[in-house]
């Protein structure tokens, strides 16, 4: 059965081998090379590469190639999730606090967008510069899995009945949200730029800036606090459709996170003149501001808390989290150490153990070929 817990194996180093001054096409789209010789493994590369990005065999990145047949074992669509649970506690007057209602739509409001900010940076940005086939494979996968998550806060504002505008605006209304939001972007707003191209130690450095912030810190960090309160909700029974959805959403995401965390250790491995003492700070600077954000957040979406979740345990979370993600790229922790205070969250991900928590729908679900719930 596929693992898709957080955990990740850390590349192995190849052999090194000078790359040939041949002009890069890392787009694929260039004039062909009529006379080019066939791509042998030890020419590619994960940045700055000069073999052919256009041949995906023979492959380098096992790793990449089998995160790409992951995500396609795991498909599922979020219409398959029935929301009638869901819908009749939404309509219900006592069902939910006020606490909970605001959680709940702040929370629905930092996916809706955040998963477009996620997607568009990997078709936008990430992917031109990621001149290697296996992982392009794999960006692709991920971004459709970007279009189904966004689909599904399309599906649950259908479902629900709730204000599309004040959703999908919320990253632009709500200041914690757009922090967040605006943080990250600042890191993606110059690769975009068509003449960005990595190849000097200083953009090549922007570049794994931008893979820290999207993948290690959007994805990796706030994604999880943002589970952790929707999953908390669905263990008190309370919108157990959006949480199966989640714990579908939770299963990609880890696999995006490691994807993110094997491509930036990888491209360390072939460029170590990039990962200076420096740039270690810097990216575990990184990492401590996202957490401050995210407390920031936590404080403004739960004010007083409810049963099992309040600020101060989604902070305590973020800074569990944080330094697991700094030992994932060989980093120094950012915080003291700190216990998980969530430890469901990991039941959570190991579905094998949550026999009854979403007891229905998966057992019969055919697509998730690779999950086995029983
Ligand atoms: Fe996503
Ligand atoms: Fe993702």
């Amino acid at each position: 059965m596929l693992d898709w817990s957080d955990t990740t194996a850390t590349p192995k180093a190849p052999a090194f081998i000078p790359l040939p001054e041949a002009p890069a096409d890392a787009t694929g789209l260039g004039t062909i090379d009529r006379s080019g010789g066939r791509v042998s493994v030890d020419e590619k590369r994960m940045i700055n590469c000069r073999a052919d990005v256009n041949q995906l065999l023979p492959l380098k990145y096992k790793w990449a190639w089998e995160k790409y047949l992951a995500g396609c074992n795991n498909h599922w669509m979020p219409t398959e999730v029935s929301m009638q649970a869901d819908i009749a506690l939404w309509k219900s007057r006592d069902g939910l606090t006020e606490d909970e209602r605001r959680a709940i739509k702040r929370n629905l409001g930092f996916f809706a967008a955040s998963e477009s900010l996620v997607a568009n940076n990997i078709v936008l940005a990430i992917y031109r510069h990621l001149t290697n086939p296996e992982c392009r494979q794999y960006l692709l996968r991920q971004a459709f899995e970007e279009a189904v998550h966004t689909h599904t806060f399309q599906y649950i504002v259908e479902s629900l009945g709730l204000d599309e505008g004040e959703l999908f605006n919320m990253y632009r209304e709500v200041p914690s949200i757009t922090d967040k939001a605006a943080w990250a972007l600042k890191h993606t707003q110059h690769l975009d730029d068509p003449d960005f191209k990595t190849g000097t130690p200083e953009n090549d450095q922007a570049f794994v800036r931008d893979l820290v912030a999207f993948y290690v810190i959007f994805e990796g960090m706030w994604f999880y606090t943002g589970f952790a309160q929707i999953l908390s909700l669905g263990r008190r029974n309370k919108m157990v459709g959006i949480a199966e959805q989640y714990q579908y959403i939770l299963r990609d995401e880890s696999i995006h996170l490691n994807f993110g965390i094997d491509v930036i250790n990888q491209i360390k491995i072939e460029n170590p003149h990039l990962w200076t003492r420096q740039f270690q700070d810097e990216i575990r600077t990184m990492i401590r501001e996202a957490a401050e954000l995210e407390a920031a957040y936590g404080r403004d979406t739960m004010p007083r808390g409810f049963l099992g979740l309040n600020a101060a345990l989604c902070e305590t979370y973020m800074h569990f989290i944080a330094n697991r993600r700094c030992a994932q790229l060989g980093l120094a922790p950012v915080f003291a150490e700190t216990e998980n205070p969530f430890p469901w969250m990991s039941e959570a991900m190991d579905l094998k153990k949550e026999k009854n928590f979403f007891e229905t729908r998966v057992i019969e679900y055919q697509n998730g070929g690779a999950l086995s719930w029983d």
